[in-house]
């Protein structure tokens, strides 16, 4: 981390005028760095795809995004309402995965505006840790004040708070943990943003106070509709006012996307480290290694569709498999068992498995094709899938969760069914991407012109802007307070 945050403090000592330049440079040490440090992206949500870290990441470093955004005109931002407010943010754990590096977006956001941003963190690990520090040392150095959990503070500071946002569905706990008697009065004020769709998150110990909080922001309507089938069949609890807010791509990320000087750079930097040629075709998944996500069937997949290839004789540039999201040191039977599939179909080089990375975006300037592969209810949103469709590649996606509400199959890329029915099919799928260059562009493009029609990060601040006024607005005609 320290290895990191001074390249990072380099960086941004650096100036005008050859910008672009070093900032490339940037990326790229940035990139070598995170392939040094294991930064490793927690599944906290299995079934849910924590939105990607990375974004944080290389907002962290700072660079791209001032010196780009100095040409860009700003726009008033959705949220300048909420300058002078104050907001506490109570989040479940602090590290390096989704869920609290996308709060932490919004406290950042909130920041730009002048609102007074309060952080909780509920979980912290007994002994200093490094990340959690660092996390903590950028949220001060951006004017978010740090407050344990425990105490008369965080007790103050819920009641003075404009609005409290409990980031996922285990930080209700702190309700009862720490305010106590005091819960009914701090709940109208309460934003909870929800990114979790398994089953042992219906507990009435960490939701039963939904019924009564303010607002629930859920991140895709699929999974909206799940909690709310969910809640009322297995806890017989009803869902408050429930708000449905997409997320939407860094700015950063988006410049990394739009520069293709940038994009040309970091794929052959990439495409020369896997060994693979400029005009090779690149499957990948990017997510964490776990049957959730479906790397097992993929492989199937894609091992079904070079028997396609071979069998009808068609003529297509040699075909690759990238796997980014694995951690052998983790030393799971399901890393070991793709590993031996790969053996036994003796397509090992044809097959890449790159260790989690928090910098996914070398990754996807390099690759032809992203796979949003996850099974069973799909992902809650899957921020890959966005930031995938940003660099204009076609999402071979299963028909399930937010996936659904992102790619329109068909235009933007190919819908396939979750579960072993859908092997044949994404084989198929893959077959017809690397034989029709053409459409497979085309996608690409239909793709991002998407992203910048809906999943911008001033579509999400228009969003979450909408949703904070009508929970404020909401909660001071409430008796309580
Ligand atoms: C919710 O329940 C309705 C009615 O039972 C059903 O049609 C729908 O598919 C369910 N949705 C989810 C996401 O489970
Ligand atoms: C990937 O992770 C494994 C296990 O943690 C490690 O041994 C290996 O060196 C890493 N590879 C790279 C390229 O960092
Ligand atoms: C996606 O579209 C294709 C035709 O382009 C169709 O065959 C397939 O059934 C569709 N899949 C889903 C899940 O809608």
């Amino acid at each position: 981390m320290a290895k990191l945050q001074q390249q990072h403090s380099n960086a941004a000592g650096w100036a005008p005028p050859s910008v672009q330049k070093r900032w490339l440079l940037t990326l790229l040490i940035m990139l070598s760095v995170s392939t040094l440090i294991a930064f490793f992206i927690k599944s906290a949500f299995d079934s849910c795809d924590p939105p990607h870290p990375h974004n944080f990441d290389v907002a962290a470093s700072n660079k791209p995004a001032k010196v780009f955004s100095n040409s860009i005109k700003t726009a008033p931002s959705p949220l300048s309402f909420m300058k002078s407010k104050l907001v506490l943010l109570v989040s479940h754990e602090l590290s390096l995965s989704g869920g609290p590096l996308l709060l932490m977006e919004l406290a950042f956001l909130l920041r730009s505006v002048g609102t007074e941003v309060f952080w909780i963190t509920i979980q912290k690990p007994s002994e200093t840790d490094e990340v959690v520090y660092s996390l903590e040392q950028k949220m001060l150095v951006r004017g978010v004040q740090v407050l344990s959990a425990k105490g008369q503070e965080a007790i103050d500071t819920a009641f003075k708070a404009d609005l409290v946002v409990l980031n996922t569905a285990v930080a209700g706990k702190w309700l009862d943990a720490v305010l106590k008697e005091n819960v009914p009065h701090v709940l109208p004020k309460v934003l909870w943003w929800i990114h979790e769709m398994r089953g042992h998150y219906f507990k009435l110990d960490y939701v039963k106070h939904l019924p009564l909080v303010g607002g629930a922001m859920i991140d895709s309507h699929v999974t909206a509709e799940y909690w709310k089938n969910r809640t009322q069949e297995r806890l017989r609890i009803k869902m408050p006012e429930t708000y449905v807010v997409h997320l939407g791509n860094s700015k950063e990320l988006m410049e990394v996307a739009e520069d293709s000087v940038a994009k040309r750079v970091l794929r052959e930097h990439i495409r020369e480290s896997l060994g693979v040629r400029d005009e090779d075709i690149l499957f990948a998944i990017i997510n964490s290694v776990s049957r959730g996500k479906g790397q097992d069937l993929f492989l199937r997949s894609f091992y079904e569709s070079l028997q396609i290839i071979q069998l009808k004789k068609l003529k297509v540039p040699s075909m690759h498999a990238v796997i980014v999201g694995s951690d052998m040191s983790a030393q799971t039977k399901f890393e070991t068992e793709l590993r031996n599939y790969v053996m036994q179909k003796k397509i090992q080089d044809r097959v890449h498995f790159i260790n989690k990375t928090l910098t996914v975006a070398p990754y996807l300037a390099a690759i032809d094709v992203l796979v949003q592969n996850s099974q069973a209810r799909g992902e809650c949103f899957g921020r890959i899938t966005i930031e995938a469709m940003a660099f204009q590649l076609p999402v071979l996606g299963t028909a399930a969760g937010g996936t659904t509400e992102i790619v329109v199959n068909g235009t933007t890329g190919l819908l396939h069914s979750v579960g072993k029915e859908g092997v044949t099919p994404l084989a198929k799928n893959i077959v017809k991407l690397a034989t029709h260059v053409e459409r497979r562009l085309t996608m690409g493009k239909r793709g991002y012109e998407r992203v910048r029609e809906m999943f911008l990060e001033h579509h999400m601040a228009n969003r979450i802007a909408s949703v904070l006024k009508e929970v404020l607005r909401k909660s001071k005609s409430h008796p309580h307070s």
